[in-house]
């Protein structure tokens, strides 16, 4: 009988996990549950025996591929797939796969939250601002900046967006400026929204440069990964423009000089919680469970992320 384990080390909703178990033993398999582990070594054993592996943030490198001998598909239930060795899965002939869409609306409701909550100085008592009125930038228009979009519209913020990969028309057709410039979306808007994914070509390159051309009351919004924000443009910034502030999901490496230094200007959540709602993770992890029946089944690769 085939393994399907579900490996998270920052575990889904208790419903996501039945709604996963469900369909999997629909289907004739048998769902192994590796929740909350500390060590690799944890995940290399249970992946040992796997015919697929279901993951969220959880690191697939060439060590856990090539423990799992049996492997024939790994499905990030989420957007991201940075944490997947690629070039190793293509090497053992496993498919790689990932959930776009499924988890966005979440993301997005939190980069709004943490708008808010850095336009209210961090819910200090002190008097603070307002979205309404405001120039919202979208830096990448995929799933989760169009739901942003949605939403900042509804606060009455004025939304443009930047993505080289989006045409025009489906940014326009939103009711959202379309920038076919990044510079000119830096120095258009007050707030930017970070949506990219982390690759060669987006890593640290939300730098200085760019963050200088912010207009007075800059606030830049981090719901993508940390990696993408060149850290040392960041305390410049910090350092130069005392009007800024950066409120991002997921602590920065350089957290403890922002902390020691720019005091009431950051928000970092913990952990990464963009995605942590049960809504989002039934709706990834349901996914995610249907697309490994549907391989096995139907030889349906339809997601695959490493063509
Ligand atoms: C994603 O890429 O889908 C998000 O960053 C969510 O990550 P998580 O599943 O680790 O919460």
């Amino acid at each position: 009988m085939k393994k399907i384990l579900v490996a998270t080390e920052k575990p889904f909703a208790k419903a996501a996990v039945e709604g996963i178990r469900k369909i999997v033993e629909v289907a004739g398999f048998e769902m192994v549950l590796l929740e909350n582990y500390t060590q690799k070594e944890e995940l290399l054993e249970a992946a040992a025996k796997a015919d697929a592996i279901i993951i969220r943030s959880d690191i697939v490198d060439a060590d856990v591929l090539e423990a799992a001998k049996n492997l024939k598909i790994v499905v990030r239930a989420g957007a991201g797939y940075d944490n997947i060795d690629l070039a190793s899965a293509t090497a053992k002939g496993v498919v790689a796969m990932n959930t776009p869409g499924q988890n966005s609306n979440a993301v997005a409701e939190l980069a709004i939250g943490l708008m808010v909550f850095a336009a209210r100085n961090n819910f200090n008592g002190s008097s603070g601002t307002e979205l309404k009125g405001k120039k919202l930038g979208i830096h990448a228009y995929g799933y989760v900046g169009k739901a942003v979009a949605f939403i900042a519209k509804g606060f009455g913020m004025d939304v443009y967006a930047f993505d080289p990969f989006v045409d025009k028309q489906i940014i326009e057709s939103d009711g959202v400026h379309f920038i076919d410039n990044v510079n000119e979306l830096y120095s258009t808007c007050h707030y930017i929204s970070l949506h990219m994914p982390a690759n060669a070509q987006t890593k640290k390159s939300i730098n200085l440069d760019l963050l200088s051309l912010m207009p007075k009351g800059a606030t830049l919004v981090n719901t993508a990964r940390k990696e993408v924000v060149d850290e040392e443009g960041l305390l410049q910034m910090f350092a130069q423009r005392t009007d800024f502030k950066y409120v991002s999901d997921v602590e920065p490496e350089c957290k403890g000089l922002i902390a020691e230094k720019f005091s009431g200007r950051f928000y970092f959540t913990p952990k990464k919680i963009g995605a942590q709602t049960s809504e989002a993770n039934n709706n990834a992890g349901i996914a995610a469970a249907k697309q490994i029946v549907n391989f096995f089944v139907n030889n349906d690769k339809t997601f695959q992320v490493n063509k």
